[in-house]
């Protein structure tokens, strides 16, 4: 029986090299190694060889079940090659025309811009630490510094949700505080950015959902010409090193003296234009040194510990960066606005 299936063998073999279109070779599939192929049956027949030699006969016989499949795998792609050399032969394909281009995805511009603003806090030793969307009350207000009922909560028009005391966090800050908590009393450098929600009327100026990027740095001997000289840095690792910085004095709940920082206008280099209102100058971060009430809230004894923080929005330096002066294009899912970054 194993003459009869060699002998099989080369007859299958010969009758694939004769096989020469997909009908051929399906036939010839199901003659010899379908599931009632003349090789499968006497495969089968195993059980009719005395004892001893029925090793031997399965071993052989699953060798050429393999390369039976091998050869039929090989002359299928063979076959499939010859009909596309004569397809292009006969001029059915034209391999001179041009590809059609392919639609590659980006990243967001407020995307790309938060990387670029992780790179350079990374390079001044901040890590990234990320905060909840979703706040409480307490967190996002009290903790800082704004107690139930202040006139200063008037700065954040918030979105409520059903749950008592739980909101949308209305600015990165409430991490400040979750940062604080989680590492005191170590010393921190931490940068927080995320999303943050405004029940606001939308318009050119103003989105009721947008990035911020936090900054919080806590430690030992941390004072004001420290804030000063690392938000210069940063202003001019992003911008150019040949910016103005300005500091303005200003008024935020959580920190002691509030900064404001500004920039020279881009656009006009500070003569005065449309897109700084005529005054040279950008407004682009909040920050401050640490309140010593904040400090204590986050778990840091502001006898022993000073600490300098940070505000600012990705997509209003995204605006200043390509001239852009329209906040709604961000949100708006516009392709001919997002293909341009
Ligand atoms: N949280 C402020 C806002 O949403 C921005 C800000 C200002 C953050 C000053 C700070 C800061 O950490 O020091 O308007």
């Amino acid at each position: 029986m194993l003459d009869q299936l060699e002998a099989l063998y080369r007859e299958a073999l010969e009758a694939l090299e004769g096989a020469s279109d997909d009908e051929a070779l399906r036939g010839w599939e199901r003659e010899y190694i379908g599931r009632k192929g003349k090789v499968t049956l006497m495969v089968r027949r195993v059980g009719e060889l005395p004892p001893e030699e029925r090793p031997a006969f399965g071993r052989r016989a699953n060798e050429i079940k393999r390369e039976l499949q091998a050869a039929f795998e090989q002359r299928a792609r063979q076959i499939e090659q010859e009909k596309l050399a004569r397809e292009l032969e006969s001029g059915a394909i034209d391999v001179t025309l041009p590809g059609r281009p392919v639609q590659v995805g980006r990243l967001h511009p407020s995307t790309q811009t938060l990387r670029r603003i992780y790179d350079i806090w990374a390079e001044m030793g901040f890590q990234v630490y990320l905060s909840r969307d979703v706040e409480d009350d307490e967190t996002n207000f009290t903790l800082l510094n704004i107690p139930p009922h202040h006139p200063a909560r008037d700065m954040w028009d918030t979105f409520y949700t059903t749950r008592p005391g739980v909101l949308l966090r209305t600015h990165t800050s409430p991490g400040q505080i979750r940062a604080m908590r989680e590492f005191a009393p170590e010393p921190i450098r931490v940068i927080l950015p995320g999303m943050c929600y405004r029940y606001e009327q939308i318009s050119a100026r103003s989105e009721i959902q947008f990035y911020q990027v936090e900054g919080l740095a806590v430690g030992h001997n941390i004072r004001l010409t420290d804030l000063i000289g690392t938000m210069s840095d940063f202003v001019r690792r992003l911008f150019g090193p040949e910016r103005k910085v300005r500091f303005r004095a200003s008024y935020f709940p959580f920190t002691e003296p509030s900064l404001e920082v500004d920039l020279d206008c881009i656009l006009c280099g500070g003569k005065g234009c449309s897109v700084c209102k005529h005054t040279g100058w950008l407004e682009i971060a909040g920050c401050g040194m640490v309140h010593p009430v904040v400090l204590r809230n986050g778990g840091y004894d502001p006898e022993e510990f000073t600490g300098f923080a940070f505000g600012m929005g990705p997509e209003r330096i995204t605006m200043l960066l390509y001239g852009i002066d329209d906040i709604r294009y961000f949100w708006g899912n516009d392709i001919r606005f997002l293909e341009q970054f």
